[in-house]
């Protein structure tokens, strides 16, 4: 079988590796010295379109128009663009084996490629409802989400089942995007999932209940504290119902789980550190074995600013994590030295007219402030986070750019707030000082 050799191999093509070629472009790399390697067939792309314009029912967002790294406003990294920098975009190929003492990947076709340096950028995988026994949870029409191909079928059962029911399951971001996502496509929604708010990692119940609150007018039917237990289909194995633990029975054309993810590790066990459910890195995403970086979902990373081992499963950290360990692999070979990373986590999502955003940590006592009526023609309002009296997140539906960057900066650089109900009236001007 055939064997290739690079002085670096990216595993992975998603959001982490298309920002980390854009990197070593800027920092030198010679044609034939770089491969990315995934099993998606197409080249790196901006994954959260998936949940978003890709389901557009007018208008959808489609490849190439996608590609990284237009989602933080840079130049678009079309195939060609891999082509002209003598970088190998190795597609739908899948690595089965990793051997990281040998140096060696072999892909599902019984390919090796040997590298000098490799970074594992493999993103996370779905949980699925057959990976916990759901009776019928194999069923045709149930949609799991984390690739193109997933969001292809998803939009031809959209097409196929027009006007039909959707049933939801999970009140995470796959969730909440999916619902409204189906609700535009005029199908008819209800969400499912077991805890007493939606996105619970993150809401807090006054949150949350204004996403709920502009959801419900919009007509999708919320069912909370409960889980799907068992589908039911037709003759043709198409979903056909939704039994819930609670004993009710939910109609269902199309069912999207979101469920939760978990990362893509299981190649290297045994041969690299792990952490926190993780590949552990250091402030470079150099992982236990020298020659091994990893980067985006997978690394469990030192956060700084909260002196902690941290993962973070977000498009901003994929984007940044790729540059640093790019970064530090070319600083290594110059003999430059480079800053720790020093990251302050950003999250966000938007459905419907809606969007928001989040910085820093979410853990202290909060408040809440602004107008958060789920009937109000404009809604903005926002939470911080309050720990030993110092502000350390800020959230915020509805703001402007230099809004949203003030808040990023309250959560950087933590200023104090011990008169919570103070900061409750002060609101947004409390951010928009600093
Ligand atoms: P990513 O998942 O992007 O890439 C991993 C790549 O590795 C894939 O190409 C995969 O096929 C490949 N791969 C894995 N194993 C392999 C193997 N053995 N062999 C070959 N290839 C392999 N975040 C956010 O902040 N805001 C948002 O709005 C969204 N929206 C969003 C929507 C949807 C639908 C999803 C699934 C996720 C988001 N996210 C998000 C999360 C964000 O997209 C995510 O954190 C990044 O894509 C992570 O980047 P990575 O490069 O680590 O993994
Ligand atoms: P998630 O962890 O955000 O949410 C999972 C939800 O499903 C939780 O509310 C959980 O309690 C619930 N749940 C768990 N078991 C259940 C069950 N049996 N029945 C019903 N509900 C159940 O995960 P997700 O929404 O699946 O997202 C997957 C990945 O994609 C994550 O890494 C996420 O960060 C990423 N993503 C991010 C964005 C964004 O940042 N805007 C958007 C889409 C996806």
């Amino acid at each position: 079988m055939a064997e290739k050799s690079f002085k670096f191999v990216i595993l992975g093509g998603g959001v982490a590796a298309g920002y980390a070629a854009r990197e070593f472009a800027k920092q030198g790399v010679q044609p034939g010295e770089l491969a990315i390697i995934s099993k998606e067939a197409v080249a790196p792309y901006e994954r959260p379109a998936l949940s978003k314009a890709y389901l557009f029912p007018e208008g959808a967002a489609r490849l190439p128009g996608f590609h990284v790294c237009v989602g933080s406003g840079g130049e678009r990294l079309l195939p060609e663009w891999y082509k002209e920098k003598g970088i190998e975009l190795i597609l739908s190929t899948e690595i089965v084996k990793a051997d990281l003492p040998a140096n060696i990947l072999v892909s599902a076709t019984g390919e090796t490629f040997k590298y000098q340096i490799l970074i594992i950028a493999t993103g996370s995988m779905v949980i699925k409802l057959t990976d916990f026994g759901v009776q019928g949870a194999d069923a045709k029409n149930i949609f799991y989400l984390r690739e193109i191909d997933d969001a292809d079928k998803l939009v031809e059962a959209i097409k196929a089942k027009k006007n039909g029911k959707a049933v939801i399951v999970g009140g995470g971001y796959i969730g909440l995007e999916l619902g409204a996502a189906l609700k535009i496509n005029n199908l008819d929604v209800s969400m499912v999932y077991p805890e007493p708010w939606c996105m619970p990692r993150l809401f807090t119940s006054g949150i949350a209940a204004f996403y709920e609150g502009y959801y419900a007018n919009k007509g999708i039917k919320i069912i909370k504290g409960t889980v799907a237990v068992g589908f039911t289909s037709n003759s043709n194995g198409e979903v056909k119902e939704v039994q819930l633990k609670d004993g009710r029975v939910l109609e269902a054309d199309i069912v999207v789980v979101g469920v939760g993810g978990r990362p893509l590790t299981a190649l290297f066990k045994g041969q690299v550190e792990e952490e926190k459910g993780g590949i552990k890195t250091d402030a470079f995403f150099k992982t236990s074995v020298p020659t091994v970086y990893a980067v985006g979902d997978v690394a469990t990373f030192p956060l700084k600013l909260y002196n902690e081992l941290r993962r973070v499963e977000h498009v901003d950290h994929a984007r940044k994590s790729a540059e640093q360990a790019v970064k530090a692999i070319k600083g290594l070979e110059k003999g430059q030295s480079v800053d720790e990373y020093d990251y302050l986590p950003y999250f966000y999502s938007r459905s419907f007219d809606l969007a928001w955003q989040f910085y820093g940590d979410n853990v202290g006592d909060t408040v809440l402030f602004g107008d958060n009526n789920p009937q109000s023609p404009k809604p903005k309002f926002g939470s911080y986070w309050i720990k030993d009296g110092k502000v350390v997140g800020a959230f915020l539906e509805g703001g402007s750019a230099e809004e949203n960057q003030a808040i990023a900066k309250v959560a950087k650089l933590q200023p104090k707030a011990e008169n919570l109900d103070a900061l409750t009236k002060e609101g947004l001007a409390f951010a928009v000082r600093y």
